[in-house]
């Protein structure tokens, strides 16, 4: 009998941070070791995304996931039965070819992932280790360059300023938890000045402040004086960076900032952040123009993309043929991975290999409906990506994540590497001005 050979397989239904269904699953293996998962959910998604199996109907607002969880207790937990989990690249294979379908239209991605991200935790428990290093080896040792949220925005934060992420990054920092250290300053520093400015308070989706700018450049001058209210020199210490998540209010080649009520076609969206990169000191724009917007994407990165990072989500929805099409074009330097957009911990992997062997970079990233899974924190040390986005820090579904890695890196002791400002290339962000 092979120990690691997978012996049940449950699904259930929880509740994600923004108290809506979610499908978490169990694997069992058959020498009695046990994995769980939960899968998150996106609001601003891409539309080339694999597919998040919802009910619809009148429950829940048509977002229940009971036939997700019924593929994974029927058909799935059948096909797998038996099946050695340390092989993930079989296993994934299996539910791929179970599902049938480009987009995991027939079972659903959700299902999909809570069982391919399951059984890598089971085998983890069987071999009694972290899952990072269950995945990663003896070498998996490189801690992230956290992004993390400040300002919420975008469709999650009902659309109050356009820009969906106002994060910060900590390239002076020299570990991991001296970047949380750093953000932590930043953070409460930021909800200061909010008060200071009579904002509502309260916080969007992810945890970052709810905003309160008349314009989208306002909140980048509040994110600066926050730094500096910190006591941190911007760029060198603490930089900035931006999720446009553009595909939410652009099509088409042409761009509606609400909050300004104005109107850009691509070029003029272009413009407006080449500006912002003159006068702030960016180290990494997400999704600047839309998915459906590749020319244009291409030249801002030919661009900026020596000096700033260039991420693709919605654009490349952590895909590994889109990445390669993308990086035909020159559109964008590094990939976001998200393990729900393709559905198995395979392709997403898959997506990070395709990305470094094109000599672009990696941030593995969670959704805005989250949990307290941090199945992501291990991913990204496993994968050595050395970057990795969780949201603000508030909430502890977001918390969870910070605090796992924290974890780590302290387990890792001496062994413990900071991928630091090294992420960014050679130069540290600054303002050009
Ligand atoms: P989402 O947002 O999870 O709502 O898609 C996260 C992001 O755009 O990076
Ligand atoms: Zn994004």
């Amino acid at each position: 009998m092979n120990p690691l050979a997978i012996r049940s397989t449950h699904a259930r239904r929880v509740w994600d941070s923004r108290g809506r269904p979610t499908v978490e699953a169990e694997v069992g293996l058959a020498g009695g070791a046990l994995g769980r998962a939960i899968v998150p959910a996106g609001a601003s998604k891409g539309s080339r995304e694999a597919l998040e199996l919802r009910d619809g109907g009148a429950r829940f607002g048509g977002l229940d996931v009971l036939q997700a969880v019924a593929h994974v207790n029927g058909e799935i937990a059948q096909a797998v039965q038996g099946r050695a989990a340390d092989d993930q690249a079989g296993l994934d294979d299996a539910l791929i070819a179970l599902d049938g379908t480009p987009g995991k239209t027939r079972l659903g991605a959700n299902a999909t992932l809570a069982v391919s991200l399951a059984a890598a935790h089971a085998v983890a428990a069987a071999r009694g280790l972290p899952l990072y290093a269950s995945i990663g080896g003896p070498g998996a040792a490189l801690l992230p360059m956290p992004q993390v949220q400040v300002f919420g925005g975008g469709a999650h934060a009902g659309r109050r300023v356009d820009i969906q992420d106002f994060m910060v990054v900590c390239p002076g920092a020299g570990s991991f938890a001296q970047a949380m250290e750093w953000t932590a300053e930043v953070y409460r520093c930021a909800g200061e000045l909010m008060r200071a400015r009579g904002a509502p308070g309260g916080v969007a989706d992810e945890g970052g402040w709810w905003p309160d700018f008349s314009t989208n450049e306002e909140a980048l001058e509040a994110l600066v004086a926050a730094i500096e209210r910190a006591g941190f020199v911007p760029g060198n210490e603490v930089a900035i960076a931006l999720d446009v998540a553009a595909s939410e209010f652009g099509r088409g080649g042409r761009y509606r900032l609400g909050l300004e009520a104005r109107e850009l076609d691509a070029d003029g969206l272009i413009e407006l952040l080449l500006r912002w990169i003159e006068r702030y000191p960016i180290a990494s724009i997400e999704d600047p123009l839309a998915e459906d917007d590749l020319a244009a994407f291409a030249r801002f990165t030919q661009a900026v993309g020596q000096r700033v990072q260039v991420v693709g989500d919605d654009l490349l929805v952590s895909s590994a043929p889109l990445l390669r099409e993308a990086a035909a074009l020159g559109a964008a330097n590094t990939v976001l991975l998200k393990p729900n957009q393709r559905g198995t911990l395979s392709e997403t992997l898959q997506a990070w290999q395709a990305a470094r062997a094109l000599g672009y970079a990696g941030i593995v990233s969670a959704r805005s409906g989250e949990t307290e899974d941090t199945s992501i924190v291990h991913l990204a040390i496993a994968w050595g990506t050395g970057q990795l986005k969780v949201g603000s820090f508030a909430r502890s579904e977001r918390m969870a994540k910070w605090n796992e890695a924290l974890r780590i890196e302290e387990r890792l002791g001496p062994r413990a590497r900071f991928a630091g400002s090294a992420v960014f290339g050679r130069n540290p962000p600054r303002p050009l001005a």
